[in-house]
């Protein structure tokens, strides 16, 4: 049975990574006028209220999107990280001022055209009656309540011929690292042009080593590792860092992460945060 409820972080300090990667991998994409299909295999509830109960009782959005000061960012980086919050941060705009942050569906949604195709998969029942409320009136958007590992090699190649696939399971399975990485190199397998964006938590650091692993025995090119911490590892914190492990990025996006990466860790973790951007394979 699931338990996990995205609620409980959303807009912690791991949403803020993964969305601002997802926000400008999908801005890069949409500059080319073909349509896009967009595969999320882990969709969460669409979109969460910052002051609920949930996000009160762990204080993650406190400690991570209401910490963020955007202006004094893009004051200070350059112009490659400037262009990466200010993307990040007009897809999240209108939620934050109605006291909301939107979940991956809705920060694809606010970069996609009315051409691109977005494909959500979510298990639990309560998020998906969720997920399905929040994004009706979207006719771009179609929503299963399946298992997005299972389901997502059957629909690739798609008709549009361009792919970004977000994979991002709770983890609350000790299998959940070995399935991500499966459905990782199963989609290279059918579709090597596709743009892979798959999250993970540093709650154990050897099983991040272990996905890289895994990933660098396969043929797999262009494959690199963004991550974002709070505090250095150690096994009694719970959840220390996270990052990302991403096929065929948008050849700006290290530029701009290694840009604005290290301010967005100062603000929020100063003492004991940390980051990264790693090209494991290359091109
Ligand atoms: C980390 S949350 C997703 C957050 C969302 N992607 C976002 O960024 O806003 C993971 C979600 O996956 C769901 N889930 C867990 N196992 C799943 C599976 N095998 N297939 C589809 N959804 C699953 C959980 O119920 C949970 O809502």
């Amino acid at each position: 049975m699931l338990s996990y409820r995205h609620a409980f972080h959303a807009g912690n300090f791991a949403d803020i990574i993964k969305h601002l990667v997802l926000a400008n991998t999908l801005h890069y994409a949409c500059q080319k006028p073909a349509p896009l299909f967009y595969l999320d295999t882990h969709a969460g509830a669409g979109v969460y209220r910052l002051g609920s109960h949930e996000a009160n009782k762990t204080g993650e959005a406190a400690a991570g999107i209401r910490k963020l000061d955007f202006p004094a960012l893009v004051a200070s980086v350059g112009a490659a990280g400037s262009q990466a919050l200010t993307i990040y941060q007009q897809a999240i705009n209108a939620y934050m001022h109605q006291g909301q942050y939107p979940g991956s569906p809705l920060v694809a949604a606010a970069l996609l055209r009315r051409i691109d195709h977005l494909q959500l998969y979510e298990l639990h029942s309560t998020d998906y009656r969720l997920l399905l409320d929040n994004t009706e009136t979207d006719k771009r958007i179609f929503c299963q309540q399946e298992d997005g590992y299972h389901s997502i090699t059957a629909l690739l190649p798609p008709v549009q011929k361009r792919a970004v696939i977000l994979i991002d399971p709770s983890y609350e399975m000790k299998e959940d690292y070995s399935r991500a990485i499966k459905t990782f190199t199963a989609i290279y397998q059918r579709m090597p042009t596709a743009q892979i964006i798959l999250w993970y938590p540093v709650v154990l650091r050897a099983n991040i080593d272990w996905m890289i692993a895994k990933l660098l025995t396969s043929n797999i090119r262009d494959l690199w590792q963004v991550e974002l911490g709070i505090e250095a590892d150690n096994d009694t914190f719970g959840m220390t860092a996270s990052g990302l492990l991403l096929l065929n990025p948008p050849w700006t996006l290290a530029e701009q992460l290694r840009d604005c990466l290290p301010l967005i860790q100062k603000q929020l973790a100063p003492i004991a945060g940390h980051w990264k951007v790693n090209n494991l394979v290359a091109e």
